[in-house]
């Protein structure tokens, strides 16, 4: 599997010859500026939840790549209204099985709803499963007791994170939830695109060693090999 980052909690994994990317937010993000979008490619979007930092350029890109959008419901609605019929509706703890592996809509403390105010669902996570290896998305969100689920019931070579604080779970809660769901190499996402997510990347990354895991925060337009 290979990660690239695009910035805040935009990013694309290749799994199985599919590019999956996730939350498409890059032509507002000021540090996202030398990402080419045009030279985007994908097979599927995952679209955690209707926020403006999570699909800002959901439209654009689902039309330049024809990917397939997997979203809530509520999301997928909002996409055929706009000539995005290349959509496949989920919600919270379903699954379903696509080319490149099983898709579960996992729980997210957090809200929903669209740049204008409109309802956009309930907001997700997902825990992706492949003969590649699995990982998991936990999307915007608080540290859940849910979490103990998926570390209890599921395998996760890779998770991504929310570290920023303050819209979601900070490093302190990240650690704990690495602790449930039982893994080790943790990727932070949403962290430092604006003033109230800013982090000290040091000390992050001293908590998730004391806790004996590893935490990478990328760069923006890097791309890690994440094949165990
Ligand atoms: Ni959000
Ligand atoms: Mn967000």
């Amino acid at each position: 599997m290979k990660f690239t980052y695009y910035g805040h909690s935009c990013f694309a994994i290749e799994v199985q010859g599919k590019t999956l990317l996730f939350d498409p937010f890059i032509t507002p993000n000021p540090l996202a500026s030398a990402v080419e979008i045009d030279k985007i490619k994908a097979d599927y979007i995952l679209v955690s939840h209707g926020h403006e930092d999570h699909i800002a350029d959901l439209v654009l890109l689902a039309k330049n790549t024809g990917a397939k959008v997997i979203s809530n419901y509520e999301i997928y609605v909002w996409l055929t209204k706009q000539g995005i019929e290349k959509a496949h509706p989920m919600n919270t703890g379903g699954k379903w099985n696509f080319d490149f592996g099983t898709v579960e809509c996992t729980i997210a403390q957090h809200s929903s709803s669209f740049p204008d105010g409109s309802y956009a669902g309930n907001p997700m996570g997902f825990h992706i499963s492949s003969a590649e290896g699995n990982f998991y998305y936990s999307g915007d969100t608080a540290l859940t007791l849910d979490m103990k689920l998926i570390g209890d019931y599921k395998k996760t070579d890779y998770a991504l994170l929310p570290v920023g604080d303050n819209f979601t779970m900070g490093i302190d809660d990240a650690v704990i939830a690495a602790e449930f769901i039982k893994c080790n190499n943790i990727i932070g996402v949403h962290f430092d695109t604006f003033g109230f997510i800013k982090i000290d990347h040091t000390t992050a990354k001293q908590k998730f060693k004391k806790a004996g895991k590893d935490l990478t925060l990328p760069v923006i337009g890097e791309s890690i090999n994440i094949n165990e």
